[in-house]
This record gives structure tokens, C-alpha cells and sequence, in this order.
């Protein structure tokens, strides 16, 4: 069975934590896309060409959850040949027998136009820079949240695969909502769709 959950938003939305709990209570395989970008953006040297060649170890580096790692992700991801470099292997996950989520920014508009589910995980900015900060525990709450705005712009504005809800994506404001509402909101789209076969 194939089966493609998308689900796109800003920076510390909740994005991973829905993605991760829907992936296990389904039995999917989960792929968090923006790790692709942030160890594209660590590893240094020519971007396009450290896209092309990202390998496991790249994956496995114990830093790439830093600010400065999610900093140098949104760097290298406004360029056309680094998204395109990572494009195959998101579709290719996405494909895959026994059902796949992936999070990103443009999984629903760009690398899944198809997807059986769309989501757009969302939360104010400072509410989100509050997670952030308390997630990451660098820098000041102020420092974090400028951050985020500044990383919300430039994903947003970017020309190529700007982050932005699908047309046929259903939002998911987690801003009021614990950890556990927001998971079970997820987990009922989810089925309703599974079951609509
Ligand atoms: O965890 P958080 O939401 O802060 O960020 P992330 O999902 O790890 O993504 C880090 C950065 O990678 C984002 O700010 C985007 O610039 C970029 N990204 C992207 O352009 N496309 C994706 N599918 C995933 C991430």
C-alpha cells in the first residue's frame, strides 16, 4: 500500500512532533526534510555539490538541531540546485511500500502535489520562538524569536518552493493546543482519509 502524508509549516510549529506520532501510530516511515537542509547547510563547501553527495554520516552529525544549523538550512535551501539535488530521494521516500510522512515546507505544494493528506502546521511566532527556545536552550527568547521571523520571511519569500498552505491543505493552528490535541487533531484526518479508502 502507498500511502503520503505531507505535512508543511514554519519552523517549530509542532511540524516533526505531529509527523513523528502519526508515522508510529500508522506504521509509516518518516522522513524530516528539513534535516536534509540543515546537513546541506553544515557541511560547507559548494551547496549543490553537498547536496548531491549528502551521505548517512551527514545525517548522523550531533549538531544539526542547533540555531545555527537551522540558520544555515533556510541559507541553502532558496537555491534551485540544492532543492533540486534533494528532490528524487523525497519522491522516491514518498512512493514507498507500507506508507511515508515527510515534513517540510513544500511537501505538499512541491515534492507530493499528489499526497493522500495535507497538513499545514502552524502557531503564532512567538509562540513558537518560545518552543524554540526552550527546546534549544541557546540565546535569549527575543534573539530566538527574531530569528523566526527572519527565517519565516525569507522561506516565505523565497521564488523557488516558497513555504505556503496547498490549496487543498487542511491547517492545524497549534497555538492553544498541547502536544497531545494536536497529535490526535492529526491522527483523525489522518484516518478519516485511510478509511475513505
Ligand atoms: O525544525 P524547523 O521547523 O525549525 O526547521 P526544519 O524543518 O528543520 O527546516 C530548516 C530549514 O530548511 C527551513 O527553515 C527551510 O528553509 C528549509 N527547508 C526547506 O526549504 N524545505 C523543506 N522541505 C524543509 C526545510
Amino acid at each position: 500500500m502507498k500511502f503520503c502524508v505531507a505535512i508543511d509549516g514554519p519552523a517549530a510549529a509542532g511540524k516533526g512532533t505531529i509527523s513523528r506520532a502519526v508515522a508510529a501510530h500508522f506504521g509509516f516511515a518518516h522522513l524530516d526534510t528539513g534535516l536534509l537542509y540543515r546537513a546541506v547547510g553544515m557541511k560547507g563547501g559548494d551547496p549543490a555539490q553537498a547536496a548531491s553527495t549528502l551521505c548517512p554520516e551527514d545525517l548522523a552529525r550531533p549538531d544539526l538541531r542547533s540555531l545555527a544549523a537551522g540558520e544555515a538550512a533556510s541559507r541553502v535551501a532558496v537555491l534551485p540546485d540544492v532543492r533540486a539535488a534533494l528532490l528524487t530521494f523525497q519522491r522516491n521516500f514518498a512512493a514507498r511500500e507500507g506508507g511515508a510522512v515527510l515534513d517540510g515546507r513544500d511537501i505538499g505544494t512541491v515534492i507530493c502535489p499528489g499526497a493522500d493528506v495535507k497538513l499545514f502546521v502552524t502557531a503564532s511566532a512567538e509562540c513558537r520562538a518560545e518552543r524554540r527556545w526552550r527546546e534549544t536552550g541557546e540565546g535569549s527568547l527575543a534573539e530566538v524569536l527574531e530569528q523566526v521571523r527572519a527565517r519565516d520571511a525569507r522561506d516565505m519569500g523565497r521564488a523557488d518552493a516558497p513555504l505556503c498552505a496547498a490549496e487543498d491543505a487542511i491547517t492545524l493552528d497549534t497555538t492553544t493546543l498541547s502536544i497531545d490535541e494536536a497529535v490526535d487533531k492529526a491522527l483523525r484526518i489522518v484516518r478519516a482519509q485511510l478509511e475513505r479508502g
